[in-house]
């Protein structure tokens, strides 16, 4: 694995990251990058790369103020993770909200405090994700490792996440191996949920 802090430094750059969870939870490789940096540019790549149900980690309060609720709330989930989907938004000025550019548009706003509740549809192509108010010391879930990471780069605290798949053979979920020769063929930081936790229980977390 890489060090934490050069992944750090990476998503502060506004790069993304490969974050993995425990191999005996979702054994997932999910590209990680902060929701302010969003790009079209970085909205293609991870379309192209991983399952393109591209979801975003948002600081809890920002979800009340934009009146984003739970999809099902957490003691009725029968999701096994208990993965903490909201409703899904588009930017008012997307166009039909799919595309690289729409998506980037609507994870930057997301990360704008001075976008307020009118300024998203619902239903839309972007899904929101409640992160536990502790981060990864709460819950040892992306959703939380997105949160912390865009938190501890002392950006908005909003991260994009989206599972690695191998699009160009079947479609099946990238397991360790490929996870990291993908992020080492691209460039990209290879850290794991525990290497995270070990970070933050150690360095704390200002934000
Ligand atoms: C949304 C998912 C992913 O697994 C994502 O990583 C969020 O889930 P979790 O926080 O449970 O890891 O299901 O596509
Ligand atoms: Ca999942
Ligand atoms: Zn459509
Ligand atoms: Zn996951």
């Amino acid at each position: 694995f890489d060090s934490v802090d050069s992944a750090i430094a990476d998503i502060k750059l506004g790069k993304a990251v490969v974050v993995v969870d425990n191999e005996d939870r979702e054994n997932e490789a999910d590209l990680i990058f902060a929701a302010e940096k969003s790009t079209p540019e970085l909205l293609a790549f991870t379309v192209r790369h991983t399952s393109g149900y591209v979801c975003c980690a948002v600081k809890p309060s920002r979800l009340d103020d934009l009146q984003l609720p739970l999809l099902v709330p957490r003691e009725k989930s029968s999701d096994p993770n208990r993965t903490s989907y909201t409703l899904p938004v588009d930017h008012i000025a997307t166009s039909t909200g799919i595309s690289a550019q729409d998506r980037a548009l609507t994870l930057a706003k997301l990360a704008d405090e001075s976008e307020d509740m009118t300024q998203f549809r619902r239903p839309g192509h972007v899904i929101p994700l409640l992160p536990n108010d502790m981060g990864v010391l709460g819950r040892n879930g992306h959703t939380e490792a997105a949160y912390d990471l865009a938190r501890l780069a002392g950006l908005y605290p909003a991260g994009v996440l989206c599972e690695l798949v191998n699009n160009y053979t079947d479609g099946s979920c990238m397991r360790r191996p490929q996870s990291y020769k993908f992020a080492k063929e691209h460039g990209l930081k290879y850290i794991s949920i525990n290497g995270l936790i070990e970070y933050i229980k150690q360095n704390g977390i200002n934000s």
